[in-house]
């Protein structure tokens, strides 16, 4: 099975708050798949500092999600950012309303379900978009010889993730309900939105605000029913 491998990049990190600072007009929300350390849920808080967005991480339980939570506590941004605990097929279901930032960077495997969900359960906003990290897998998606000099022993783990990843881009291309566009920056970054006039035909442009005041989250924070 493939795993998950690194936070982003500290350039990534700024160009996401920059990003985010760019896009305040109006309030806004994000929903995160993979929080590790949390580099990059404080990557978003300080980017919607003036939007004062909620932001929601999904991550395994385990002692790295008990101490990012703690580390949260400690640096204090708990105030908007909200841990949510368990496997994200399963934490994406507690999830409600809307959110402008959807940032997929958990196991890349269940990539095409995470967003699956995030569109049948219309997680993304209207003119909300989704992020995708690690879209080059090294250059492996490619293939293996666009990557002469990965490292030996990760190697058979990047390969295997070049041709699943590879997939996937396939078929977000052919998803009618979606645009795709791939940057070539980093580990290759994919941003999806909604295809234009899709969301209105569907829901009668009958589109929910992202921030009501309230969680995104169905009362719980932990993935035990603990809030
Ligand atoms: C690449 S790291 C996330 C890095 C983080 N977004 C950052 O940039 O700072 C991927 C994370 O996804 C988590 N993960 C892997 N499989 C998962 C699953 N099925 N559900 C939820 N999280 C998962 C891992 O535990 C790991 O912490």
């Amino acid at each position: 099975m493939l795993g998950s491998v690194l936070p982003f990049s500290p350039e990534l990190a700024d160009r996401v708050s920059e990003y985010c600072e760019k896009h305040s007009e109006h309030e806004s929300a994000v929903l995160e798949v993979g929080t590790f350390t949390g580099f990059s849920a404080l990557a978003w808080y300080e980017g919607t500092k003036a939007t004062q967005a909620e932001i929601v991480t999904l991550d395994l339980p385990g002692d790295m999600m008990d101490k990012t939570r703690e580390f949260f506590k400690e640096v204090g941004v708990d105030d908007r950012v909200k841990s949510v605990v368990g496997p994200a097929v399963e934490t994406l279901k507690e999830v409600e309303s809307e959110f402008d930032i959807i940032f997929l960077d958990a196991d890349k495997q269940n990539n095409g379900t995470y967003l699956e969900i995030c569109l049948e359960k219309r997680l993304l906003a209207g003119d909300g978009v989704v992020i995708l990290d690690n879209m080059f897998a090294r250059g492996l998606t490619m293939g293996p010889e666009f990557n002469p000099h990965a490292d030996k022993s990760r190697r058979p783990f990047w390969e295997a993730m070049g041709v699943t990843i590879r997939k996937l881009n396939v078929s977000f291309l052919e998803d009618p309900r979606i645009d795709v566009l791939l940057l070539p920056l980093f580990d290759g970054v994919t941003m999806i939105k909604w295809k234009e006039g899709y969301v209105e035909g569907k829901v009668n442009g009958e589109g929910k605000k992202a921030v009501d005041g309230k969680s995104k989250v169905d009362g719980k924070q932990d993935g035990s029913g603990k809030k």
